[in-house]
């Protein structure tokens, strides 16, 4: 019957094919990852990963300023955040943008939080004294970054939602990571940039910031290796990483040398 033959890819097809598994300039666009769903955005969180916290409503009911994230990092930022809520967290956001992220880290930690953000861009300054303070600046210019850390008077959480250029991610990091209060955390999100060329990403490309973490994984091992430390500033005081989709979480917090005992 006919139907039941196996159909013989084209040409067409075939070139289709080995286009996507050998052209490292095909990349999915960020734009086929919106969500089109039919339930609202709220019952979607709800449902794909079981959460239904507070930062949920303060997510979805937004006004006045646009915020835009990943329906993922919802739970995400709930799991690492929600121990600084109502605290004097001191809070830096790379990447102010439109000001909806302020407003939503300001409903969510607390009036005590002290929310700083920083942007390149000097327009950003309009949102200065809303939600937190701004300062304009790059987040390559680590002069730039103390300052502002030592007008905060120190800092515990550090969010990276800047350029995402891969070249930018690890420079920060590296730069300020030592600068931050023992037992805070440093997030960087959107690192599917690390995939994409127009962020200096790429699959198999060194520059891909997935290299650099393994790179840093390694260094927190150095006790085990003689290799060269590539990232002290980071990983002599990092206690932990945690990897998801997009979103890395460091821990900052004192590391000391591996000791074990035999008990009997
Ligand atoms: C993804 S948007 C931030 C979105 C915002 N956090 C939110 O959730 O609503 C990225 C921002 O990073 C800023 N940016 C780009 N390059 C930067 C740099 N080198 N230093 C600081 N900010 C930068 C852009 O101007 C832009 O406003």
């Amino acid at each position: 019957m006919e139907d039941d033959k196996i159909k013989t890819p084209t040409i067409w097809e075939r070139v289709n094919v080995a286009r996507r598994k050998f052209s490292p300039r095909r990349e999915p666009k960020i734009a086929c990852f919106e969500y089109k769903g039919d339930r609202s955005v709220k019952e979607d969180i709800k449902q794909k990963y079981g959460f239904d916290g507070d930062i949920l409503d303060i997510f979805v009911d937004t006004k006045g300023v646009l915020v835009n994230k990943w329906h993922h990092y919802i739970p995400i930022y709930d799991r690492y955040l929600s121990r600084f809520r109502g605290t004097k967290v001191k809070f830096l956001e790379i990447g102010v943008s439109k000001g909806g992220s302020l407003q939503m880290w300001r409903r969510y930690l607390g009036d005590d939080a002290v929310i700083f953000g920083v942007d390149i861009d000097p327009d950003c300054a309009r949102y200065d004294g809303q939600a937190g303070q701004v300062r304009i600046g790059s987040q390559t210019d680590a002069e730039f970054l103390a300052s502002v850390i030592k007008e905060m008077g120190g800092v515990d959480v550090i969010l990276d939602d800047g350029s995402h250029h891969m070249k930018h991610v690890a420079k920060t990091l590296n730069d300020m990571f030592s600068m931050m209060n023992d037992g805070g955390i440093y997030i960087i999100e959107d690192l599917h940039t690390a995939f994409m060329r127009k962020w200096g990403g790429g699959h198999g490309r060194r520059q891909n910031f997935f290299v650099v973490l393994l790179q840093i994984m390694k260094d927190m091992h150095g006790w085990y290796h003689y290799k060269k430390i590539e990232y002290p500033g980071v990983s002599g005081r990092c206690s932990g990483i945690h990897v998801h989709d997009s979103v890395v979480v460091f821990e900052k917090n004192k590391v000391f040398a591996p000791t074990f005992s035999q008990i009997s």
